[in-house]
């Protein structure tokens, strides 16, 4: 049976950290220049309806290491841009691929695909949920830090599809999170997660982050969403700056999933200051696509 990516909830702990394991693998195969081709001929479409740096590039690059093929499907040069259904694109597709992955604003429209195509579909971002991104920071931390359990990671800035999807990661994996977004740019709650002493919304970022080993944030502005003063005007006290920084532990790590709006949601200083492991999580990325693709499209 095919086996979808659409949000991590598709996965139970055991299988997210073997997740986490192979692409501590694959990573070390690719740095000592190991080969290894298991998706030879297998074919990745990769639908685009948003910009794109790391996702398009990672994934890409990502099936070439694997020995497969990336085909980049811009939704403006598709018959869906002329209502060709997504039931009869997804059929259609799956007769020429081995993988889907889909970048939209709607995730109904994910979850439509993925119920109509016969092959697996990754989710590469909704305006809900954007599980690709948050598997890899966990990896990241992991990678620096050795280990998950018992970490407190403080999730700063306007409520969005990363935070969601921070939400879904700390029910799955037991770690600590707080949430700090001004009352009226809270995140959509994932059905069925409550909260916990694990689990906390914590208005105030200067008391959200204490005890913090991560402090996360991403833009206030995402895709496909209007700009407007009074949100930038909310968030200005959830800008990841020293003041913030200084107030979780000392040596946490800074993360923002990038691209960054520098002078915004965080100051420069701090994003390529000592503490910042931006660049490391970007680079992750490939890394733990390649495991994604990897089980999904071989098995
Ligand atoms: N972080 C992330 O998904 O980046 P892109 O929008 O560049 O793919
Ligand atoms: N929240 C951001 C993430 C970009 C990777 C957005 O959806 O635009």
């Amino acid at each position: 049976m095919k086996k979808d990516f659409l949000t991590l909830q598709d996965f139970n702990k055991e299988e997210i950290v073997s997740f986490l394991d192979r692409t501590q693998e694959l990573k070390h195969m690719r740095k000592e220049g190991i080969a290894h081709y298991p998706l030879k001929g297998k074919t990745l479409g990769m639908i685009f309806n948003k910009p794109s740096t790391r996702t398009r590039i990672s994934f890409e690059v990502g099936m070439f290491d694997l020995g497969g093929h990336s085909l980049f499907l811009s939704s403006d040069q598709l018959q869906l841009k002329r209502g060709e259904s997504l039931q009869d694109s997804a059929r259609v597709l799956s007769r020429y691929l081995d993988g889907i992955l889909i970048r939209t604003f709607d995730h109904d429209d994910v979850e439509e695909l993925a119920r109509h195509a016969t092959v697996p579909v990754i989710n590469g971002l909704t305006d809900l949920n954007h599980p690709v991104q948050v598997l890899s920071d966990l990896f990241t931390i992991r990678e620096k830090r050795g280990h998950l359990d018992n970490l407190k990671v403080a999730y700063v800035g306007d409520g969005n599809n990363l935070t969601y999807s921070w939400i879904i990661a700390a029910s799955i994996l037991d770690f600590q999170l707080a949430v700090s977004s001004p009352p009226d740019f809270q995140t959509v709650r994932p059905r069925g997660i409550n909260n916990t002493h694990l689990l906390e919304f914590i208005e105030d970022p200067l008391e959200g982050v204490r005890g913090a080993d991560v402090i996360y944030t991403d833009v206030w502005v995402s895709m496909g969403q209007e700009e407007s003063d009074q949100k930038i005007m909310s968030l200005q006290k959830y800008q990841i700056n020293k003041q913030l920084v200084e107030a979780a532990k000392e040596d946490a790590l800074v993360m923002h999933c990038l691209p960054a709006h520098r002078g915004e949601e965080i100051t420069s200083e701090i994003l390529d200051g000592t503490q910042s492991v931006v660049f490391d999580q970007a680079e992750n990325r490939l890394h733990t696509q390649k495991s994604i693709l990897e089980k999904l499209l071989s098995d």
